[in-house]
């Protein structure tokens, strides 16, 4: 049985740098409101040391968490990497907790990338995410930023964060876009157009707010019966449904906590293990799955009441 996160699949982000699915998102390891250093630093790093060996290899993270902090945690637990790949943002600054507001500024945006390259300790970022599109600042110029960085070799590839398919269009006709970054889960699907989008042009979608906030992960919640049918628990069968939902899906839960985070990893591809089996069982002219998270996926397809 499948106990890693390898259980997920994979995806070449921009064709070539392949990941596991199942990611792991790092806003989580920061301070109250994502401001300043966590109650306790030497647990967020045993937290990151923790997932090679769970088979974790791609983590989410950003400029703008801590500010500064979450990237020099990953650096302090994980330098040189070793075949992890490290996604981060630049695009949103921080005035102090909670509190985040858009920057999209050529020279901004550059300082940032210059920044994140030093502090994460690489010659280039293997994946760079425009945070947020500046209003007040034309796209194209935010875009060609992104375009001039990675000509320049400092990035490797480009993606973008709570976009419509008309902006994603706008981007690629200045440059290639690797992923899309937009909140999305089981009880959220407002980018679901998006995700088709992706889907048809091959661009990975992760989704953020994987599980709701943790709000899917709650004893209780909308999935906790299925959750119950499987032996799992709640936040592995949002996640499972996830991965299910689509071959260009990355999901990244966030944890502050190593539990959750063995949790999240292994059974989520156990459930999907399971899931297979009940297609092949259905392919066979077997009995149905029952409440496995496809049965989940229809069921929360239904308009609410
Ligand atoms: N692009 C954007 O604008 C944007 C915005 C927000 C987030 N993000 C990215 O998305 C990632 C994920 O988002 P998120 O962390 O905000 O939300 P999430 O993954 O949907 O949920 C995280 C919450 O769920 C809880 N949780 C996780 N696993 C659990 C488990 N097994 N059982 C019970 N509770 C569990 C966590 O608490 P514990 O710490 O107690 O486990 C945390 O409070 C972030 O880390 C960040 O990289 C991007």
């Amino acid at each position: 049985m499948t106990t890693t996160a390898a259980g997920s699949g994979t995806f070449r982000i921009g064709g070539d740098l392949e990941v596991t699915r199942l990611g792991f998102g790092a806003m989580r390891i920061t301070g109250e409101g994502v401001w300043g250093p966590p109650r306790d630093p030497d647990e967020a790093r045993r937290l990151l040391r923790r997932l090679p060996g769970l088979g974790v290899d791609f983590i989410d993270t950003a400029d703008s968490y801590g500010p500064e902090v979450s990237e020099q945690l990953i650096r302090e637990a994980l330098h040189p990497y070793d075949g992890i790949v490290v996604a981060t943002k630049a695009g949103l600054t921080r005035c102090g907790p909670d509190r985040w507001e858009i920057l999209g500024r050529p020279e901004y945006l550059r300082q940032c990338c210059e920044l994140s390259l030093r502090r994460l300790g690489v010659d280039a970022i293997d994946l760079w995410q425009l945070h947020r599109i500046d209003p007040q600042v034309p796209r194209e110029e935010q875009f060609g930023v992104l375009r001039e960085l990675r000509d320049e070799g400092k990035v490797r590839h480009v993606g973008l964060s709570e976009v419509s398919v008309e902006e994603i269009e706008a981007a690629r006709a200045v440059v290639p876009v690797a992923t899309v970054q937009n909140r999305y889960n089981l009880a959220d699907r407002g980018s679901e157009d998006v995700l088709e989008h992706c889907e048809r042009e091959g661009i990975g979608f992760i989704p953020w707010f994987p599980l709701d906030a943790g709000r899917l992960a709650e004893p209780g919640g909308a999935v906790a019966e299925i959750a119950r049918a499987h032996g799992a628990t709640p936040g592995q069968v949002a996640l499972a449904w996830l991965l299910r939902r689509s071959p260009v899906m990355l999901p990244i839960p966030g944890t502050s906590s190593i539990a959750h985070l063995e949790e999240n990893v292994a059974p989520a591809a156990r459930v999907l293990a399971e899931a297979a089996g009940a297609r092949r069982g259905a392919a066979a002219g077997g009995p149905p799955g029952g409440a496995g998270p496809a049965a989940a996926r229809t069921a929360a397809r239904r308009p609410a009441p």
